[in-house]
């Protein structure tokens, strides 16, 4: 049986894998054994951040990496730092003695995300940052997603909403995600610039250290009292931030009227979508970011650097160090009602976990789902 890895965008190269005997486990297992000679020898390590700022990494991601590395009989280790850096150390130091060939990191500041990739450099692996830049930090590649044009999907389905809803200009909260991850500032890139634009006015601008839900919660209910309400939208950065604000915007019977945006397409996020409580999410097709890391970390075990380069065709700047790493870089898209059902024929999710519930189960099938 043989199996394409394609979709990527920007990418030209089509990688044929063969799809071998499972090979390997996660959180800390031994990688089956990769024993026929056409799989690559050497086993590719993986560090998820967290489990709580966003579904993504446990339902997603750990997911598609690890049918990536079993279909193409690598063997593989992926572990979860759940939003510790001194465990994303040790993890790390841990898969480099176990003699990984590559690793690939999603790291939870640029500080700790360095160290790692310097401990990496010293012993020769090279490091793929996986969906967050490490800036500073000097690693051979990265695979994400265009994360300003993220930004600017969010925006660009926010101004949609208040425009609806005859707001065509108006105060406009920021609830940015960390501060410690590249992305979220260029989320905010992309929003801020889409809102400006759009002649809409910034009454608060704030970031959410470590992209918590909780402290999202009592930022947003902070800013909700210091401005009295008075805002016609609010730009969240993700789902779990806009469920955060949205719970806050419910108690003051406001859910639904002022429109707020997510990132992810998590089922939440896409259920209040539905329910029109969420006016957007954007969802990033994480099979293909899993799939892209997938093929270049092959490539490097190989050590076929050839091959990455031919991968890895785009850039992205690495602001501290002043250089452009190069990168896999894929489109995002804007979901609104209407698309919801696009995120499922995508295979992200199904209706069963979206349509749950009586009131959902009419949304959807007022929207084409089911
Ligand atoms: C990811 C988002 C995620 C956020 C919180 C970002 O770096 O790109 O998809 O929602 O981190 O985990």
């Amino acid at each position: 049986m043989r199996k394409s890895v394609v979709g990527v965008v920007g990418l030209t190269a089509v990688v044929v894998l063969t799809l071998g005997a499972c090979g390997g486990d996660d959180d800390g297992g031994d990688g089956g054994s990769a024993s026929t000679a056409a799989k690559p020898a050497g086993k590719v390590g993986v560090i998820l951040p967290d489990s709580a700022s966003s579904a993504r990494w446990e339902t997603a991601d750990r997911k598609y990496l690890s049918e990536a590395f079993a279909a193409a009989g690598v063997e593989f280790d992926i572990q979860n730092a759940q939003n510790d850096k001194a465990k994303f150390q040790t993890i790390a130091e841990g898969m480099l003695s176990a003699g990984v060939k590559v690793l690939l990191i999603a790291n939870l500041d640029n500080e700790s995300g360095s160290t790692v990739i310097q401990k990496a450099t010293d012993v020769g692996v090279p490091v793929i940052d996986y969906d967050r830049l490490t800036l500073g930090g000097g690693a051979k590649y990265y695979v994400s997603f265009d994360n300003v044009m993220v930004g600017t999907k969010i925006g660009e389905g926010l101004v949609g909403c208040m425009q609806a809803n005859g707001d065509e200009s108006g105060p406009v909260v920021l609830l940015n995600g960390s501060p410690d991850d590249n992305n979220a500032t260029l989320f905010r890139q992309g929003y801020e610039k889409v809102l400006k634009d759009a002649g809409y006015s910034f009454v608060a601008d704030q970031a959410v250290k470590g992209w918590d839900n909780t402290e999202a919660k009592t930022v947003f209910e902070q800013i909700f009292t210091k401005t009295k309400g008075k805002f016609v939208g609010v730009a969240s950065a993700n789902d779990g931030l806009g469920g955060s604000v949205v719970s806050v915007l419910d108690q003051n019977g406001l859910a639904g009227k002022v429109p707020v945006s997510g990132q992810d397409a998590t089922d939440e996020g896409l259920q209040r979508v539905l329910l029109g409580t969420q006016c957007v999410t954007v969802y990033k097709a994480i099979k293909k970011e899993a799939d892209a890391a997938a093929e270049l970390a092959i490539a490097l075990i190989k050590g076929d650097v050839a091959a990455a380069d031919a991968l890895a065709s785009g850039k992205a700047a690495d602001t501290t160090l002043n250089t452009e790493v190069p990168s896999v870089l894929l489109e995002p898209a804007g979901i609104g009602k209407a698309e919801v059902k696009d995120v499922i024929a995508d295979g992200y999710t199904t209706v069963d976990k979206v349509c749950t519930t009586a009131e959902l189960k009419k949304a959807c099938a007022a929207n084409g789902i089911g």
